[in-house]
C-alpha cells in the first residue's frame, strides 16, 4: 500500500533527523526530510532517458505530517540544473521564504547547494503536493503531502481501512526541456506528451508499460481512501475507476459536502480526496484517467491507466475499462464543478469574506507576437489584463522585504484597460499586450474580489488558476462575460468551494474571494505549464499589518541568492 510506502519513507527521514536528539516525545512535532536532486535514468514506453528526480524516486517521496507540525526540508541539488521547489497549497503564513517559485520569493538552489524549506502547517489538513517551480521540470520532481488531523481528530467521514495516492502525470520521452526549447524555436506549443501516467506509470494500454502499471490491493468490503493528484503539466483529467462509485469528501486539502460521482474533473494543480468501497465482484478493475478538452485545438485522447485488484485475484484476469466522460464533456464538467461545495460544519467552518474592498478583474488572453528569431516569424504569448509578466532576475519577495528599487512596479491594473466583448467572436489582434513585471499591491486584511473572465482572444480555453499563500472561496462562476449588474446575486456566500486552484471555464468567468490576512508576494498563474511560460502569471503585494504578528518573517539564514 501507498501509505505503508510513504509511512516508511517518513520514519526513515525521521529516524535519521532526530539521530542525536534526545528524549523527543513520541508526538514530536518536529519532522525532517532529506530531498537531494539528482539525475536518474528512468524508462517509459520503450525509452529510457535521463531525469531529474528527487532521492531517485518518481515519483517523489511523500511528505507524512500532520497538521501543526514543523516541517524542515533540507532540498540539496546535485543536478545541472537550478531548483526551487514548492509545496503547493500550503498557506506558508508571513513565511513567502519557504514558499518556492523561482525569482518570486527566492533564488534557485544552484548545483552544489542547499537550502533547508522551514515551515509550520497551521489550520490545513488533506492532501497537497510539492513540485519543482523552475521551467518545466515539475514534469518530473514531484510528490503528495499528506497531512493527517491533529491526533484524536477524526475525519468527518467514514474512517477508511486504508488509504492510497495516486498521481496523475504526464511523461515525454524525450528531455522536456529540449521539448520546450524547439517550442519556443518555432513559435508553437512544445510537443504534446507521449503518455499520462497515474505513480508515474502509464499502464498497459502503452508499448512495454505492462510492468510499469500501478497495482491498488483492496480486500472485499473494505473503505479505502483515495488521495487524487493532478500533476500533469498541461491537461485537466477525467479519472474514473470501473465498476466502483467514488464519494468526494475533500478538495485542495478542504472537506467537502460528500457526494458520489462515477468520475471526477481534475484540473493541473488540485487535489481530490475520494471514498471507494471494495464492494463489487471481487476482480480487477481499471482506473483511468484521460484529458477534458473541450475547444479542438489538439486533440489528446491517451488513457493512463492503474488496476484496483481485489485480493487473492490472479492477475491473469482481464481488467474491465471504466467509462469516462467524452474528451470535450462540457455539460459533465459543469454539473461536477457545481456539485462541489465546503463543508461549512461547525467544525470546519466557511469564513467566507461577505464585503469586499477591492474588486478585481482581470481578462485571460492568448495572442500571437512577432518574433524574428522563431521558425514561423511569430511566437505565441499570454497576457493578464493585456500584461504578459515577465520573469524577474531576483526573487520578488526579497525585492519587497528589503526595499529594493528597480525589480517590480506595483501598478498592475485592477481591470483590463478597454472593455470589450470578451467572449465574442473570436479576436486575432492581441490588443497590444505590453511586457512587464508589474504587481498588484494589496492592504492586509482587506477583502478581495478577484474575477477570473476567459476571452476569445485567439481562442477560449479553460484555464486552471493557482494563488500561491492563500485558500479562496469560488464564489461564482459561469459562460460569456461576467455581468456585474447581474452575476453577484447568484453567488454562493454560504458554501462555496474553498481551493487553491480553480478552473475558470471555456469563454467563461470565475469569481472568487479570499481576505489577504498573509503579508508577502504571492504568485498567481494559469497552472497549465504551457501558458504559465507564455507570460499567464502575475504576484499580489500583500503589505505587512501593524500587529506584531502581521509582519514577513526575516528571511533565513541560507536563502540562495541569485
Ligand atoms: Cu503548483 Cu505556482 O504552482
Amino acid at each position: 500500500m501507498a501509505r505503508q510506502g510513504n509511512f516508511y519513507w517518513g520514519s526513515l527521514f525521521l529516524l535519521l533527523g532526530f539521530v542525536g536528539f534526545i528524549s523527543l516525545p513520541a508526538e514530536a512535532a518536529v519532522k525532517k526530510y532529506q530531498f537531494d536532486i539528482q539525475v536518474k535514468n528512468v524508462s517509459r514506453l520503450c525509452h529510457a532517458k535521463p531525469i531529474v528526480t528527487v532521492n531517485g524516486m518518481f515519483p517523489g517521496p511523500t511528505i507524512y505530517v500532520r497538521e501543526g507540525d514543523n516541517v524542515l526540508i533540507n532540498v540539496t541539488n546535485h543536478a545541472q540544473y537550478n531548483m526551487s521547489i514548492h509545496w503547493h497549497g500550503l498557506k506558508q503564513f508571513r513565511n513567502g521564504w519557504a514558499d518556492g517559485p523561482a525569482y518570486i520569493t527566492q533564488c534557485p538552489i544552484k548545483t552544489g547547494h542547499s537550502y533547508t524549506y522551514n515551515f509550520n502547517v497551521t489550520g490545513q489538513r488533506g492532501t497537497l503536493w510539492w513540485h519543482a517551480h523552475i521551467l518545466w521540470l515539475r514534469a518530473t520532481v514531484y510528490g503528495a503531502i499528506v497531512i493527517m488531523p491533529k491526533e484524536g481528530t477524526p475525519f468527518p467521514f467514514p474512517q477508511p481501512y486504508r488509504e492510497a495516492t495516486l498521481i496523475l502525470g504526464e511523461w515525454w520521452n524525450t528531455d522536456v526541456e529540449e521539448v520546450v526549447r524547439q517550442g519556443n524555436n518555432l513559435g508553437l506549443p512544445p510537443q504534446m506528451s507521449d503518455a499520462h501516467t497515474i505513480n508515474g506509470k502509464p499502464g498497459p494500454l502503452f508499448p512495454c508499460s505492462e510492468k510499469h502499471t500501478y497495482v491498488m490491493e483492496v480486500e472485499q468490503g473494505k473503505t479505502y481512501l483515495l488521495r487524487i493528484i493532478n500533476a500533469a503539466l498541461n491537461d485537466e483529467l477525467f479519472f474514473a475507476i470501473a465498476g466502483h462509485n467514488m464519494t468526494v469528501v475533500e478538495i485542495d486539502a478542504v472537506y467537502t459536502k460528500p457526494f458520489t460521482t462515477q468520475a471526477l474533473l481534475i484540473a493541473p494543480g488540485q487535489t481530490t480526496n475520494v471514498l471507494v468501497q471494495a464492494d463489487q465482484v471481487a476482480g480487477r478493475y481499471f482506473m483511468a484517467t484521460r484529458p477534458f478538452m473541450d475547444v479542438p485545438l489538439a486533440i489528446d485522447n491517451k488513457t493512463a491507466t492503474a488496476i484496483l485488484q481485489y485480493k487473492g485475484i490472479p492477475n491473469t484476469v482481464l481488467p474491465i475499462l471504466p467509462q469516462l466522460p467524452a474528451p470535450n464533456d462540457t455539460t459533465f464538467a459543469m454539473s461536477y464543478n457545481k456539485k462541489l461545495k465546503s463543508l461549512n460544519s461547525p467544525q470546519f467552518p466557511a469564513n467566507i469574506p461577505l464585503k469586499v474592498d477591492r474588486h478585481l478583474f482581470y481578462t485571460i488572453g492568448l495572442g500571437m507576437n512577432p518574433c524574428p528569431t522563431c521558425q514561423n516569424g511569430t511566437q505565441l504569448t499570454a497576457s493578464l489584463n493585456n500584461i504578459t509578466f515577465v520573469m524577474p532576475r531576483i526573487g520578488l519577495l526579497q525585492a519587497h522585504y528589503f526595499s529594493l528599487k528597480g525589480v517590480f512596479r506595483t501598478d498592475f491594473p485592477d481591470r483590463p484597460p478597454i472593455p470589450f466583448n470578451y467572449t465574442g467572436a473570436p479576436l486575432t489582434a492581441n490588443l497590444g499586450t505590453s511586457l512587464g513585471t508589474r504587481l498588484s499591491k494589496i492592504s492586509f486584511n482587506s477583502t478581495v474580489e478577484l474575477v477570473l473572465q476567459d476571452t476569445n482572444l485567439l481562442t477560449v480555453e479553460s484555464h486552471p488558476f493557482h494563488l500561491h499563500g492563500y485558500n479562496f472561496f469560488v464564489v461564482g462562476t459561469g459562460v460569456g462575460n461576467f455581468d456585474p449588474a447581474k452575476d453577484p446575486a447568484k453567488f454562493n456566500l454560504v458554501d462555496p468551494p474553498e481551493r487553491n486552484t480553480i478552473g475558470v471555464p471555456t469563454g467563461g468567468w470565475t469569481a472568487i474571494r479570499f481576505k489577504a490576512d498573509n503579508p508577502g508576494v504571492w504568485f498567481m498563474h494559469c497552472h497549465l505549464e504551457l501558458h504559465t511560460m507564455w507570460g499567464l502569471k502575475m504576484a499580489f503585494v500583500v503589505e505587512d499589518g501593524k500587529g506584531p504578528n502581521q509582519s514577513v518573517l526575516p528571511p533565513p539564514k541560507d536563502l540562495p541568492t541569485c
